[in-house]
């Protein structure tokens, strides 16, 4: 199942094709064999999709909107990131201490994620993002975070994500094959774009999927909770004392806006994405909006 192929310090490995981080693969029989329990919670995403946002949500729901409790751990500890592994500490060892009912992040394709989550009928909450978005963020995440490989120039990295050459595979793929999954599987499938224009409405559509019934101000207070300006100072949603994270070249909360990639891409990429987005997209009933 495994093939190395090890590129200076960051190195990348891939199960069933699918490119990921060295350190990943090395425990990959552990991440398969994860036994998952009937009320976790998964939130699974592609990277840069707004996975965090959605993480701290979910938190705030959990516990009826009380901010203080949010603040007892970074967002990291709070919700292990399920394939991660950090110096020693891996997040299946996190999740395996924690008390249920937990709530675990996951990067994976579908065909990638333990079959446990499937035969167990866990709970999922898909996180999607616009395809040109998604990829203006993680080129400037790969600059920023130490264990992601460099991305190269903008030029470069337009080209390595159009062939899906980056940790966790073709954008295209993921999209589409959780998006497929959600007809066999409870999967709350959610977009970037409509929650920017009207959080409240996917928070509470949120809430439903976990069967929370939540008072109206308290939504109001997880949505002022959960926008992008109070999440950037929250160093509990930042990520500020990550060390492997340098700040100064791009800040985790770096801009979360619907259409930045006008500022980014090319006319002349602008074309050539397009194409290449109307071929790969011909085989799905799913749609993204790419400005507001
Ligand atoms: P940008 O790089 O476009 O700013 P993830 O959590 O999956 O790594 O996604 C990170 C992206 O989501 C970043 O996008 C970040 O700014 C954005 N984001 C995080 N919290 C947000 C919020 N509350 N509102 C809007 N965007 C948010």
């Amino acid at each position: 199942q495994l093939e190395l192929c090890a590129q200076g310090t960051k190195e990348t490995s891939q199960v069933n094709g699918i490119l990921l981080p060295k350190k990943l693969c090395d425990i990959w029989d552990e991440v398969w064999n994860f036994q998952a329990q009937p009320d976790d919670l998964l939130i699974a995403s592609y990277p840069k999709a707004g996975t965090t946002w959605t993480q701290e949500i979910v938190d705030l729901i959990q516990s009826d909107g009380d901010v203080e409790k949010s603040k007892r751990a970074p967002i990291h500890l709070r919700q292990p990131f399920l394939e991660w592994t950090r110096m020693t500490i891996t997040g299946i060892t996190q999740a395996k201490t924690m008390p249920s009912p937990r709530i675990l992040k996951t990067h994976l394709p579908v065909q990638l994620l333990p079959p446990s989550f499937w035969e167990k009928n866990c709970k999922i909450i898909y996180m999607a993002r616009n395809a040109k978005d998604n990829m203006v963020s993680y080129y400037h995440f790969q600059r920023m975070h130490k264990d992601l490989p460099d991305p190269g120039s903008w030029d470069e990295y337009f080209k390595t994500f159009l062939e899906g050459k980056v940790f966790w595979g073709s954008w295209y793929d993921h999209v589409k094959d959780w998006w497929r999954k959600k007809d066999s599987h409870p999967i709350l499938y959610l977009f970037y774009e409509e929650r920017m224009q009207d959080p409240k409405s996917e928070i509470r559509k949120i809430m439903e999927f976990l069967g929370k019934n939540l008072k109206e101000e308290v939504v109001d207070q997880i949505a002022y909770n959960t926008s992008f300006e109070v999440m950037k100072k929250n160093p509990m949603t930042n990520f500020s004392n990550e060390a492997r994270m340098n700040h100064g070249l791009s800040p985790f909360m770096r801009k979360g806006v619907v259409g930045d990639w006008k500022n980014q891409f090319t006319v002349a990429q602008n074309k050539q994405f397009n194409e290449d987005y109307e071929k790969n997209m011909a085989d799905t009933s799913l749609s993204f909006c790419m400005e507001l």
